[in-house]
């Protein structure tokens, strides 16, 4: 018989490879014992009635859905049980939640069901989380961390059952559900240098609304890449991983409706932006803010912070960035 390397051993073998403790591990447990009921409630979540709309409505001002509450208690619940989290910040919650202040080692930043707009067609969502870690040696650092200092970031495409990780220094990798619901088979994932296979991604709807630079940018590259847009961060941004380009959500600057410009951009910091900035990083690509920044580099000010993002193929990250910073 043929046996997968699972998620779980292979997490093990990199943290004795590294002479280091077990708590990411207990920790890399709760967040996948987590996505896992998450991906079984929306298997079936047509059939419990658990895709319709709540009614009320999020910190960010967006409709919640049944799922995204059901995500929500769930990720919470197993942050909680773990015993190795100290606060967590999450897109549904607009203060920072406390779990164990006292005796946690990491901070988890996540978004357990981004990309609400495909729920209620049982379409491709997101499950994305960055971790830091507490510091063990000095006085307390704060819990809101800037990308770089995360140790590890990740991405659940639900309920298609992928799950990519990054860990610092060490790669990215990429691991699919079995029929037991294991993650197996570790790949690792590199930005694919061939241009032939690289796409764009954007809402095109709000291209108009784009500042002038970004729009003749995208007008000078449009007819060299694919176009791709699923509308769920964790799904378009996963398809750039495999075939390479560029996932952009620029700011939104000139939209004739004044309620719908997003000058600083619609994405969040903390578990949107910098989260598919340290997979890409360490997958070999890089991702930039609408000033150029490196959104690895943002210290965050608040945990709801919203960028514009430009993440994806080194190359075309450069280029945009260098267009950006004027
Ligand atoms: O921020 C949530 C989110 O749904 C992302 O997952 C996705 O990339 C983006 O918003 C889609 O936004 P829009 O519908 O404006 O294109």
């Amino acid at each position: 018989m043929r046996f997968e390397q699972t998620f779980m051993n292979f997490i093990l073998q990199h943290q004795e490879r590294h002479n280091r403790t077990y708590h990411f591990l207990i920790l890399m447990d709760a967040i996948i014992s987590a996505a896992k009921r998450i991906q079984h409630y929306y298997l079936t979540g047509a059939l419990k009635g658990n895709l319709g709309l709540v009614g009320s409505v999020n910190v960010q001002g967006e409709e919640v859905m049944r799922m995204d509450q059901i995500a929500q208690e769930i990720t919470i619940h197993y942050l909680g049980s773990c015993g190795r989290v100290i606060h967590a910040v999450s897109e549904e919650t607009k203060e920072i939640i406390p779990i164990n202040t006292e005796g946690g080692r990491y901070f988890v930043y996540f978004d357990s069901l981004d990309g609400s707009s495909n729920v209620s067609h049982g379409l491709p969502v997101g499950f994305l989380f960055g971790i830091a870690k507490r510091n063990l040696d000095g006085p307390e650092d704060g819990h809101l961390r800037a990308g770089k200092d995360y140790r590890a970031a990740g991405m659940f495409v639900i309920p298609t059952g992928t799950f990519t990780l990054a860990l610092l220094d060490s790669g990215t990798w990429r691991f699919h559900i079995d029929e037991i619901m294991n993650f197996v088979k570790p790949i690792q994932v590199m930005l694919p240098e061939d241009t032939r296979s690289w796409e764009l991604s954007f809402n095109e709807a709000n291209r108009r609304a784009f500042a002038e630079r970004v729009q003749a940018w995208i007008a000078e590259k449009e007819r060299k890449y694919a176009f791709r847009y699923l509308g769920a961060l964790a799904g378009d941004f996963h398809r750039i991983l495999s075939n390479g380009g560029l996932f952009m959500y620029p700011a939104i600057v000139n939209h004739p409706n004044p309620e719908k410009s997003r000058p600083k951009g619609k994405l969040r910091l903390m578990y949107e932006a910098a989260v598919v900035a340290f997979i890409c990083r360490e997958a070999g690509g890089d991702a930039v803010d609408e000033a150029g920044t490196p959104i690895l580099e943002i210290q965050p000010e608040e945990p709801h912070q919203r960028t514009a993002l430009y993440v994806g193929s080194k190359p075309l990250v450069d280029d945009i960035a260098q267009i950006l910073r004027g």
